[in-house]
């Protein structure tokens, strides 16, 4: 039986990636695109915002994502800059391969860049990850998620709530389409190669004996300008972590802004204690395989916000306002801002059994991925009928 075959006119997807936490929503999708009936073919656009060997290449090895088409090496500058320059090198790209649309996922600058390019140049966009809200224009995110679902065609949403954002901002409910979290579809897939914490402590020079006490241990991550990019505010922070890994041992995965910060505002002091382990930016198999294992995750990361979530472990984030509150209400998130007290209180109720249950929210099953390959190609079949092409 022959398999039906992409109309030759329509032209591939392309699919965008640009900052780490693109990745991990990008792999599944992929892995569905090619499955599909008929197999969706694609071009996958590394905008290169993200650069370095810990951020970017040990998480396509990890998710085994293909090689990138193309890689436009933008890398880090001001947001302008950046943002400027993925448009300047995105635009010959889709003069070049005539996509059927581009496919654009979460909420960083190459989300935002690349989208602009493709509407302008009447290229339909898909986003994956639609209407989450923090209504904290502040955050660039926030920003980057306002105008792509503005703008974009096709708007796939990981919870309920979003299409109600969606609709309240003047957008029609026919554009669009519940289909679940990609980022779990990763999680789901990828869980039963999660690499141990004791592999991952060893291997960044720590001493695993650690992980072998009653105790157990906990992991933080802390990236966003707001909690890192002020010295009094980072100082704070780091002086309540280091208390509490005097309770329980912490795992403190870098992010590169971070880092630079701690050496820069002279905190170095704060974190120089034999329970603090730092580690440079962790693998995704390391990282699953460390909070999966942790008893509680402090961050102010969005995707770790759905993936303790997903997995049962006791979150606290580390910022004033969430865009994904579907955490909060139904799994084991909870908001503490940078209110030390709070911080302090609410690990305290943790490590003493009281943290929350939580249940796995809706459609978070492993299959969002299809449902949007499924999806998808029937709405840009249903836009280019064979008969059209006559
Ligand atoms: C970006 C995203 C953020 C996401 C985060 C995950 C935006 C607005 N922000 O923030 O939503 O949560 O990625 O990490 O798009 N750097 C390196 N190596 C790299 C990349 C960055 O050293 O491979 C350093 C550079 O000094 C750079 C800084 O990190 O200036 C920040 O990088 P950037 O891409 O601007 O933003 P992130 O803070 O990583």
């Amino acid at each position: 039986m022959n398999q039906p075959l992409w109309p030759v006119d329509l032209g591939p997807v392309i699919c965008v990636v640009g900052a780490r936490p693109n990745f991990m929503k990008m792999a599944p999708i992929l892995r569905a695109f090619s499955k599909s009936i008929p197999v969706i073919p694609t071009l996958l656009v590394h905008t290169g915002q993200h650069y370095d060997k810990d951020m970017n290449d040990k998480l396509f090895e990890d998710l085994r994502l293909p090689r990138p088409d193309i890689n436009l090496e933008v890398g880090s500058s001001s947001h302008a800059v950046q943002t400027a320059e993925v448009m300047r090198r995105f635009e010959p790209v889709i003069d070049q391969h005539r996509p059927s649309c581009v496919l654009v996922v979460g909420d960083v600058n190459s989300t935002l860049a690349c989208t602009l390019v493709a509407v302008k140049k009447g290229i339909s966009v898909v986003h994956v990850e639609a209407g989450l809200r923090s209504y904290d224009r502040k955050m660039p995110e926030e920003i980057n998620r306002l105008l792509t679902d503005q703008i974009a065609d096709r708007l796939y949403t990981t919870e309920r709530r979003a299409e109600d954002n969606l609709v309240r901002e003047g957008i029609a409910a026919s554009r669009v389409c519940f289909v679940g979290n990609v980022m779990i579809d990763s999680l789901i897939h990828n869980l039963e190669f999660a690499r141990s914490p004791a592999a991952t402590l060893t291997g960044g020079g720590f001493d695993a004996a650690v992980l072998g006490g009653s105790e157990g241990y906990g992991v933080v991550t802390l990236h966003r300008p707001s909690n890192v990019d002020q010295a009094e505010t980072l100082a704070s922070l780091l002086r309540v972590l280091n208390e509490i890994s005097h309770q329980l041992p912490l795992i403190f995965a870098l992010h590169p802004r971070t880092r630079t910060n701690i050496e820069r505002f002279g905190l170095c002091h704060l974190v120089d204690n034999p329970h603090l382990m730092l580690l440079p930016p962790q693998g995704y198999l390391e990282m699953l395989g460390l909070i999966a294992g942790a008893r509680i995750v402090l961050t102010d990361s969005g995707g770790l916000q759905e993936e303790t979530t997903a997995l049962g472990i006791p979150c606290l984030t580390l910022r004033e306002n969430t865009e994904r509150p579907i955490t909060v209400e139904q799994g084991t998130n909870t908001m503490v801002g940078r209110d030390t007290d709070a911080i302090r209180r609410e690990t305290g109720g943790i490590l003493a059994g009281h943290g929350k249950q939580g249940r796995v929210p809706e459609l978070w099953d492993g299959r969002a991925a299809e449902r949007i390959a499924c999806d998808l190609s029937r709405w840009l079949l249903d836009q280019h009928p064979p008969e059209a092409k006559a």
